[in-house]
Order: structure tokens, then sequence, then C-alpha cells
């Protein structure tokens, strides 16, 4: 359960991004933030792994004030799909994808099989693309990558920033040529 208790956001400039936010979201629940450019999406959200630290307000996870906990332990429990894709351009797919379980110390086994597991999820074969580099990707596969990526240890928060972005404008663009 994650809980946002009058939680503002002044950031060093001055800027007040966010203003009093109560927000209370239960195990299992599903939230959009919906608003436009600037209203504070992504701010709120990276106040949930720590980010960023609120200015004023707590944020509990199940209960418990997120200050007090480890901020990289709290990364490694939230899988973070971050706005801009982010993939590693020196590492493969399969290396991209197996961060997090690797630092959790999954053995090889299972980390090999959660690969193969995401990538059919998202519609790419593992055989073409575990080794592949990010720059052989097309814009919506890297971001397909960035979207499983947050998945692969399985957290129990998944924090996702417009994760489907670079899908939509490809549909755009593929309406606009055959039209
Ligand atoms: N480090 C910073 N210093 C000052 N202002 C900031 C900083 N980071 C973000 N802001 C401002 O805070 C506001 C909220 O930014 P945020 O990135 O949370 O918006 P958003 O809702 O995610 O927007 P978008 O839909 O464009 O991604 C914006 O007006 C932005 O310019
Ligand atoms: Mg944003």
């Amino acid at each position: 359960m994650i809980e946002f208790k009058n939680v503002s956001k002044t950031y060093d400039d001055g800027f007040k991004a966010l203003k009093n936010i109560n927000l209370h979201i239960e195990e299992g629940e599903l939230v959009a933030l919906i608003g436009p450019s600037g209203c504070g999406k992504t701010t709120t959200m990276r106040m949930i792994n720590r980010l960023i630290d609120p200015s004023e307000g707590e944020i509990l996870v199940n209960g418990e004030n997120i200050k007090k906990k480890n901020p990289v332990q709290l990364r490694r429990d939230s899988g973070y799909v971050i706005q801009q894709i982010g993939l590693l351009p020196h590492m493969t797919i399969e290396d991209n994808i197996t961060i997090v379980p690797k630092l959790k110390k999954w053995d090889k086994e299972r980390y090999s099989k959660r690969v193969d597991e995401l990538l059919n999820l998202v519609g790419l074969d593992p055989k073409t693309f575990r080794k592949r580099y990010p720059s052989e990707l097309s814009g919506g596969q890297q971001q397909r990558i960035g979207v499983i990526r947050g998945l692969a240890a399985d957290p129990p928060i998944i924090l996702m920033d417009e994760p489907f972005s670079a899908l939509i404008q490809l549909v755009e663009s593929n309406c606009k040529t055959n039209s």
C-alpha cells in the first residue's frame, strides 16, 4: 500500500511543482496519473522510490515512512520504467533486462528463463533479440525492452512513466504513411 500525506515539492530554484498531494493506493491497484505536460506526474512517481524527496509531508509504503527505508533496497523493489527509455547502450538486451535480477543474485538459469518469458510477452523473439544492442532495435522495440526491464525481478511496486509513448508515435506515423 502506498500513501501520500500532504506531500509538496519545491525544487531548489523555488519552483513549486506539487502542492499538498494526498493519495491512497491499495495493494493490487493500478493507478494512472493523468495531466498536462509539466503538471508533476514524473515528480510524483520519482518520490515513490526516493529519486526525489518531498519538501513537505510524508510517503508511506506498507505503513512505513520511506524516509526510514534504505533507498537502494527501495529501488531494487520498485520496477521503474523511465520516460526516456534509458537502455544502457553498451549492454546487450539480455544484460539490460537482467540488471536487477543479477543485483538480487538470481542464478543464470533463473534469469535466462525470465528473459525468454519477458521477450515473448512483448512479442520479440528471444533468439533474434537477446544478444542485440539497443541501437539495433527500433524505437518501439527499445521501449518494449524498457517496460520488461521494469518487470524483470517481479517487484511489488512498478512505476511506469509514459511507457508506451514511443509505440503511440509509431502507430501515428504508420497511420500517416497509410493514409
Ligand atoms: N530539477 C528541477 N528544478 C526545477 N523545476 C523542475 C525540476 N524538475 C522538474 N521541474 C518542474 O516541475 C514541473 C513538473 O515536472 P514533471 O517532470 O514532474 O512533469 P510531468 O507531469 O511529468 O510532465 P511531462 O508530461 O511533460 O512528462 C515542471 O514544470 C518542471 O519544469
Ligand atoms: Mg513526465
